[in-house]
């Protein structure tokens, strides 16, 4: 079961039905269909129950919107590109302390960053996992070297960051879920799952956690909506949209 509460579950369909045994034993989720459901085969994908609603997560990072963004965007043309690069004239290493889907985390290797991700919840970690290494077979050079700067694991950044040395990397990046305003429109599928497995309103432990271990910075994105992470004011803010990028210097 989830930290929300949702069952956990996996399917292999005809044909994988070892790699979804070795799977579960791995994770420790059992087989079979439940509210959030792993279904291994030739393309892995999420399914998520919720009432009458049935939504689906697949990733996807040699096709479609993120290659795009990776073959359109020029230089720090992408906001968190922008704002984790600051003034720096060669590209910061920088750990993903909440990895989810691992969009920022591509358009920031694709940017040339050496990025480690963390991603907590197990069916998100897996799914995004093994969307990296189908993306890997890609035949595209461009996308591969992308990808070698990427490495993205299964595991909580609250016990990881404790155990590494002050400036194991040079920018931290922190994107917990916050919760959507009531009155605002319906978020996109792929947040809604997201949504509805992991906890919103966390990530406050976060903060001083990564202002002990950068090397030079923290960034934290937020809803243009919401309050500072652990109400802890930042040193200078970067608007972007419907969200902002706070910036916050190391604290030892
Ligand atoms: C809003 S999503 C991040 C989206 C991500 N920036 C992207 O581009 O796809 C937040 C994610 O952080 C993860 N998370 C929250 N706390 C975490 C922790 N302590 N360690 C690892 N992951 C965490 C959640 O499970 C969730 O998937």
């Amino acid at each position: 079961m989830s930290a929300t509460g949702c069952t956990l579950g996996i399917i292999g369909a005809p044909g994988f039905e070892r790699e979804a045994e070795i799977l579960s034993a791995l994770l420790a989720i059992p087989l079979g269909e439940a509210d959030a459901t792993l279904y291994v085969e030739a393309t892995w994908w999420l399914q998520l129950r919720q009432g009458d609603e049935t939504l689906k997560l697949s990733a996807d990072f040699a096709h479609g919107q993120l290659d795009w963004r990776r073959k359109h965007s020029s230089g720090k043309a992408e906001p968190v590109v922008k704002a984790v690069w600051g003034r720096a004239n060669t590209p910061p290493s920088v750990f993903d302390a909440t990895g989810g889907l691992a969009r920022d985390s591509f358009l920031l290797a694709a940017s040339g960053c050496q990025v480690q991700a963390m991603e907590q919840h197990p069916l998100i970690a897996a799914l995004i996992d093994k969307a990296l290494q189908d993306a890997a077979l890609s035949d595209d050079p461009a996308l591969q070297s992308v990808l070698q700067h990427l490495h993205y694991g299964h595991g909580n950044s609250a016990e990881f960051l404790p155990l590494q040395s002050p400036g194991f990397v040079d920018v931290i990046y922190l994107d917990p879920m916050f919760p959507p305003r009531p009155s605002a429109a319906k978020v996109k599928k792929d947040m809604q799952v997201l949504q509805a497995l992991t906890e919103t309103g966390l990530g406050d432990e976060l903060l001083p956690l990564a202002r002990a271990k950068a090397g030079q910075k923290v960034i934290v994105k937020r809803p243009s909506y919401a309050p500072p992470l652990a109400n802890s004011k930042p040193s200078a803010q970067l608007p972007a949209g419907l969200n902002r990028f706070d910036i916050y210097p190391t604290q030892r």
